[in-house]
C-alpha cells in the first residue's frame, strides 16, 4: 500500500520517540512522507504497577512524534492502537460502531488518548490518519 512512501524505522534507537528533536533529525533526514507508528509498552497487567511509564511512554513519546510531524507538515500516519480501547464489549462480536473509551486498564487508555489526539488533528486536516485497533498480531521480520 505504502511501496513508494518512505518509513522511519526507529526500532534500534531505544526510547527515540519518546525525544522531540530526535523525531525531527529522523523525519528530516530520511525524507519522511508517511509515519507508522508502532512502537509502545503493550502489557496490560505491568500498565497496573506503572502507570506512568505507560503514559509517559505511549502518550508523551506518541505527542512528540505527531508534534515533530506536525512541524515538518507530514501528514499521513498509520497508527497501531488496540481492542482495549473498547473496554468491557456491550455485545459481540464487536464491530467498529462499537462505543470507545471505556477502558479498563492504562495501556487502553494511552492508546484512546493518542486516538484522541490524532482524531482532532484529523478535524484541522493536519493528520490523514489509519488506525488500526489490534486484537492479536504476530509479525515475522525475515
Ligand atoms: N502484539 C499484539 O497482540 C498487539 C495487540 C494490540 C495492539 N498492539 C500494538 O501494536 C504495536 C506493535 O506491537 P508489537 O507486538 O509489535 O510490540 P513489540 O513490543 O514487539 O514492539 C514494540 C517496539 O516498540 C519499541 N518501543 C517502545 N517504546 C519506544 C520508544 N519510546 N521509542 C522507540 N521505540 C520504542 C520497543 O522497543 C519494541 O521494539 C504496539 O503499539 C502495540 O501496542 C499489539
Amino acid at each position: 500500500m505504502y511501496a513508494r512512501e518512505k518509513v522511519a524505522v526507529q526500532a534500534s534507537f531505544p526510547n527515540a520517540l519518546s525525544n522531540y528533536f530526535l523525531n525531527i533529525f529522523f523525519l528530516f533526514q530520511y525524507r519522511v512522507d508517511c509515519v507508522l507508528h508502532a512502537a509502545a509498552h503493550k502489557a496490560v497487567a505491568e500498565s497496573c504497577r506503572r502507570p506512568l511509564q505507560y503514559y509517559d511512554n505511549n502518550v508523551v513519546g506518541s505527542f512528540n512524534l505527531i508534534r515533530a510531524m506536525d512541524e515538518l507538515g507530514i501528514k499521513k500516519f498509520v497508527f497501531s492502537s488496540s481492542s482495549t480501547v473498547y473496554g468491557t464489549p456491550l455485545y459481540l462480536p464487536m464491530d467498529e460502531e462499537h462505543r470507545a473509551g471505556n477502558c479498563t486498564n492504562p495501556y487502553g487508555k494511552t492508546k484512546f488518548m493518542v486516538e484522541e489526539i490524532v482524531k482532532d488533528m484529523c478535524l484541522q486536516d493536519k493528520v490523514k490518519v489509519f488506525q488500526l485497533r489490534i486484537h492479536h498480531i504476530f509479525i515475522c521480520f525475515v
